[in-house]
């Protein structure tokens, strides 16, 4: 007689739901992130441009507002839903016998469960850093954007903080990319590899660009504005 149950209790909210959660929110998370990165491109062309551009985000509240809520509706919901799969992941018999759909939720890299608090962990420190000021060192001015981030980044352990946590953030979107893919049923064996290659590409591009902030102002290449 086997000593495994013939019927396993279901979750109330089976692991596939909670994938299909992670991957819309992860979808969600990914625009935001590629869309920060080229606004923040504007620093290489002087503070006047930057610094419009962040007024005129800033200019309709309720806009703002609603983009702000379903920022953190989306980084929430993502939290919750990983952290419920990987309980269940942990509490899954090792002998491949638990059911399909939390075998399938398994597969994912072990890395996402050390990228994603890292990089909850600097989302806090980033929006106090650069949107509030609480944690930035240096004068803090709520219209000068451009100011902001080279003071912030002139601090070499500021700078090596952003790059590692760039880092992070490149092996996320990775595989949080390749993730979505299977959870939509598209990584079919024939574009397994052309698909890795292109989602490697853009996260590079990502993690490179974004990288280059903090290296071009220790650079001297972004430099204070002149008083
Ligand atoms: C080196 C790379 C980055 C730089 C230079 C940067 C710069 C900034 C700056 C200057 C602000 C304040 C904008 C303002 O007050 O108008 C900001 C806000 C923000 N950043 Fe970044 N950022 C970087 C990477 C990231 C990454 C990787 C994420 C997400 C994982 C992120 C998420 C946010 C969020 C959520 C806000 C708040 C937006 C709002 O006001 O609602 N940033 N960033």
């Amino acid at each position: 007689m086997s000593a495994i149950p013939m019927t396993s209790e279901r979750p109330a909210f089976g692991s596939i739901a909670l994938k299909a959660v992670m991957a819309l929110t992860g979808l969600v998370l990914y625009g935001f992130v590629f869309v920060h990165m080229v606004g923040n491109l504007q620093l290489y062309s002087g503070p006047e441009k930057i610094n419009r551009y962040a007024a005129f985000l800033k200019a309709t509240p309720a806009l703002l507002w609603g983009f702000r809520a379903v920022l953190l509706g989306a980084v929430s919901l993502h939290a919750v839903a990983a952290i419920i799969l990987w309980r269940r992941n942990r509490a899954a018999p090792p002998d491949g016998s638990a059911s399909p759909d939390l075998q399938a939720a398994t597969i994912t890299s072990r890395t996402m469960y050390w990228t994603g608090p890292m990089l909850g962990l600097f989302i806090v420190y980033h929006l106090l850093h650069l949107t509030v000021g609480s944690v930035h060192q240096g004068p803090f001015s709520h219209t000068d954007v451009y100011s902001n981030v080279v003071i912030a980044f002139s601090n070499p352990a500021v700078s090596i903080f952003y790059v590692l946590a760039m880092v992070a953030l490149g092996f996320h979107i990775f595989h949080g990319a390749v993730s979505l893919f299977q959870t939509l049923g598209l990584k079919t064996p024939k574009y397994e590899k052309p698909l890795k290659a292109v989602l490697m590409a853009v996260s590079t591009v990502i993690v490179v660009v974004n990288i280059s902030f903090p290296i071009a102002v220790l650079a001297g290449l972004v430099r204070p504005v002149a008083s």
